[in-house]
């Protein structure tokens, strides 16, 4: 059966760190990140403001765009790299919080773990082992990133995004989802704890290559856009929107550059939001939707890469009715 994103809902928190922030926090500078990442500020989770409270609002948010309630959906697939728990999942908790039922689980994907949700739930609804699944990315990076490192610190925000995806209604819908792994590159972004401190032991801290990083990403972001688009059949030329993670804006358009798609076609929102890993996909989708730039019928392709290091790309048909802008 084929399958459709129902409706996008995005939740950020409201506390916001600027360029200006971090300059006096670490040896940087405004021009510095503008220049190198396109961000200007991002978003920063309170204290007691956890990856579950940020999912919880944009799985409410999505629900009420596809205007169903918690129980008409069966199924939650949850992907974070900074949940509130080892166990039990954020996914487990946000049910509880929605009153949802049917399975619900994390997946650990890095960057990549919405498009992983999104090709898990496809499977799930369109095998009819699932009727409505609720996929959700959601970060608190900030909470494991060290303030006093500038390469990765000024990169990393928080949020969460969720959509609903259900049986197709009019024939659009996702066409196909790649993805991939390759763990030779284990060790270019991982997460480690921190150096113990006079306080007590050392927090989890982001340690990253971003130069092989960056490489890496510009070269998947195309490979992968073209292998999912060979799976589904559909042309380069049809395509009218691309939908990158928002790692850097040189990684998104260094990747239109090598598919030879016009700027345009990109979206890119991390001005506002940095790197929100699994969260910036749908934040980016939602953002563009919008702004009018989707329409019923428009072919439309997500694609994203991550620690692993892993890769993800899916190409659908955007669906009329509930999914279009509202
Ligand atoms: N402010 C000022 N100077 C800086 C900063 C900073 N914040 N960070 C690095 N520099 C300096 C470096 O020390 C270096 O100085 P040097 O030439 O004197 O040695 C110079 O700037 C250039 O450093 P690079 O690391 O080459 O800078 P680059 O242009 O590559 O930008 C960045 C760094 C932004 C991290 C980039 O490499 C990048 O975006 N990489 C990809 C990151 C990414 O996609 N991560 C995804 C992870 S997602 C996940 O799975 C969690």
């Amino acid at each position: 059966m084929l399958t459709s994103i129902k409706a996008v809902g995005t939740h950020v928190p409201q506390g916001v760190l600027t360029n200006a922030d971090l300059e006096r926090m670490v040896e940087t500078s405004d021009t510095w990140i503008r220049e190198r990442t396109g961000i200007l500020e991002r978003r920063i989770a309170a204290p007691n403001e956890g990856a579950t409270d940020l999912a919880v609002m944009a799985a409410e948010d999505a629900l009420s765009r596809a205007g169903l309630r918690p129980q008409d959906t069966d199924l939650i697939v949850l992907s974070t790299s900074t949940p509130d728990s080892t166990f039990p999942s954020c996914a487990a908790r946000v049910q509880e919080r929605l009153s949802a039922r049917g399975p619900a689980f994390d997946i650990q994907a890095a960057c990549s773990g919405f498009l992983y949700g999104l090709s898990v739930a496809d499977q799930f609804v369109g095998s009819g082992e699932a009727r409505q699944a609720l996929v959700i990315g959601t970060e608190t990076l900030t909470k494991i990133v060290n303030f006093k490192d500038r390469g990765t610190c000024v990169v990393f925000g928080d949020g969460a995004g969720a959509v609903v995806v259900g049986p197709s209604s009019d024939g659009a819908g996702i066409r196909s989802c790649v993805l991939g792994s390759d763990g030779q590159g284990g060790d270019l972004i991982y997460v480690a704890p921190g150096a113990p401190t006079p306080e007590g032991p050392g927090r989890p801290e982001i340690h990253m290559d971003g130069r092989k990083v960056f490489r890496f990403a510009t070269e998947i972001l195309a490979q992968a856009t073209l292998e999912a688009l060979e799976k589904a059949g559909v042309a380069l030329e049809d395509v009218s929107l691309i939908v990158p993670h928002q790692a850097n804006a040189r990684i998104i358009e260094a990747a239109a550059k090598r598919l030879g798609v016009a700027p345009e076609v990109m979206v890119n929102n991390i001005a506002q939001y940095g790197n929100t890993s699994t969260a910036s996909i749908p934040l980016a989708l939602r953002e563009a939707i919008d702004a009018g730039r989707v329409a019923a019928g428009d072919f439309i392709v997500l694609v994203g890469f991550g620690a692993g290091l892993t890769w993800g790309a899916c190409v659908l048909q955007w669906e009329g009715g509930g999914a279009a802008p509202n």
